[in-house]
């Protein structure tokens, strides 16, 4: 009998980020708030024998995935930690933009870690996935956490906040930024203030709390997220950048109607919701 599974995997905005160190290993300390929206990728997966993974890319955006990323990586990752002898077929139906600091790659791995481990009966529980998935990026343990967060640390300190609901705009210019550019460049500001969560909590509009220090050296090395902040201020919108870029957003009201049209060519935006939880949080252990 043929074993199939068909999961979704959100993005991410980063409310905020603010980098308050560097470890001895290069990664950098960071605060931020982690809020999934429901602008997702869908992965399917079929159980196959012999132990291969393999990945195609259905429909979906952008360029064209290299054969061994993240996903067929995480597969692999599970086979080595579980030392299951069951392979995989995914095909990946690509959604959220890459090069965005939208976190889909590591969306990606994490509902494929969630979705194998169900596959393949092998019932690991969360503690050895959110191992696994801290080797393969410092955003996937949020994605296999299950909820929207507070998050320290390289991104592996996540403690669970509850948000208000709200609308947002995200916006993706045709360029992007290399994340390792960014981090390591000098002219990045490592030293902002530690802030707490009950600050957060406490701020006049959760939405628009604090800053991205990553977005000044990302805006020199990709103009466009400079153009589109200034768009969104036309607008009458504050936006920020998420993550390491280029994509931006901004919260809007219910009822606000955002022009895109005015928007340059390659451009591409979408109006989001935030979600309160990750669709595959009751498939934790
Ligand atoms: O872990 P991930 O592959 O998402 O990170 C990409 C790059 O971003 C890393 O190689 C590192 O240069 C940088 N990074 C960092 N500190 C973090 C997260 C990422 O320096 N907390």
């Amino acid at each position: 009998m043929r074993q199939l599974l068909d999961v979704p995997a959100p993005a991410k905005l980063n409310l905020f980020l603010h980098i308050t160190g560097r470890r001895a290993d290069g990664y950098h300390l960071l605060q931020s708030v982690f809020m999934l929206i429901d602008w997702c990728d869908t992965l399917h997966f079929e159980r196959r024998a012999g132990g291969a993974i393999s990945r195609e890319d259905i429909g979906g955006s952008g360029p064209a995935l290299p054969a061994n990323d993240l996903v067929v990586r995480a597969a692999q990752a599970l086979q080595r930690a579980s030392g299951c002898e069951w392979g995989a077929h995914i095909a990946l139906d690509k959604q959220i933009p890459q090069e965005a600091g939208m976190g889909g790659g590591s969306s990606d791995a994490a509902s494929c870690l969630l979705a194998l481990n169900r596959l393949w009966g092998l019932d690991l529980p969360l503690e050895q996935l959110l191992q696994i998935g801290l080797q393969l990026g410092a955003d996937v343990p949020f994605f296999l956490g299950g909820d929207n967060a507070w998050v320290e640390g390289i991104g592996e300190q996540l403690t669970p906040v509850t948000l208000p609901a709200g609308n947002f705009i995200v916006l993706k210019p045709p360029t992007g930024a290399s994340t390792p550019k960014i981090f390591q460049s000098p002219a990045l500001k490592r030293d902002s203030l530690c802030s707490t969560m009950r600050d957060f909590v406490a701020s006049a509009s959760v939405f628009n709390y604090g800053h991205n220090d990553l977005q000044p050296v990302a805006i020199n090395l990709c103009p466009d997220i400079k153009i589109g902040l200034d768009w969104l201020k036309n607008q009458n919108l504050s936006g920020t950048m998420t993550g390491s870029g280029s994509a931006l957003f901004a919260p809007t009201s219910q009822a606000s109607k955002v022009d895109i049209t005015t928007l340059p060519p390659g451009w591409i935006a979408r109006s989001c919701k935030n979600l309160f939880e990750h669709p595959l949080k009751q498939w934790r252990k």
